[in-house]
């Protein structure tokens, strides 16, 4: 089966990215990884897969156009089809979001709507949750808002800190992100044949 060209979007460490990588059954082949962050650890990662990477620095664009303009030329170069944020810590504009519509999807550490944004795990610890999660959805202009494609909940013990917690969400996302991948790209494949 052919496999579908795809591009990974992340600003960290990226052990999403490293868990798609590891996928010998993702149906997807990453082409690409855009980071907007010189430096981050999911660089070098991506190195290591030998997979083709565009780094940028937002602060060299005048405009989230120019800058997502420059990253569309890359994506369209390499005829990649569908957009995975893993750690992407940006709001996705319209130039990428009008040539990619619904084709871009991201991950979040909550069970969304609740806890959007940045250092969603610190946020549900202190809200003195018992259960959060992690939710995979379709990216639209907000933050972490688009339409919900699968949660999965996570306990939260009451000798939980961030860190407990986050290792057992990200083992969680390590699995959930590339079988919901697998089944939103085959929908999508499918309807078009
Ligand atoms: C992941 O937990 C992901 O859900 C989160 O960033 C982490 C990246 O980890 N994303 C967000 O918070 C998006 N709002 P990673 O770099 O190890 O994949």
């Amino acid at each position: 089966m052919r496999k579908i060209k795809a591009a990974v979007f992340a600003s960290g460490t990226g052990s999403n990215f490293e868990a798609m990588m590891n996928d010998e059954n993702l149906a997807c082949e990453i082409v690409l990884l855009v980071c907007d962050k010189p430096g981050a650890t999911v660089i070098d990662k991506a190195n290591q897969y030998g997979v083709q990477t565009f780094v940028l620095n937002p602060r060299d664009y005048d405009t989230k156009q120019e800058y997502e303009s420059n990253i569309l030329i890359t994506v369209r170069e390499l005829e990649v089809e569908w957009i995975f944020l893993a750690g992407y810590m940006r709001l996705i504009g319209p130039t990428l979001l009008e040539a990619y519509e619904g084709r871009i999807i991201n991950i979040h550490p909550s069970l969304l709507p609740n806890f959007p944004g940045k250092d969603a795990i610190g946020q549900a610890i202190r809200a003195a949750c018992k259960t959060t999660g992690v939710t995979v959805h379709y990216v639209d202009e907000g933050m972490d808002t688009g339409p919900i494609i699968a949660q999965k909940k996570v306990e939260i013990f009451p000798n939980d800190t961030e860190e407990t917690l986050k290792s057992r969400i990200q083992e969680i996302e390590h699995a959930l992100y590339p079988e919901v991948i697998n089944m939103v790209v085959g929908l999508v494949e499918l309807e078009e044949v």
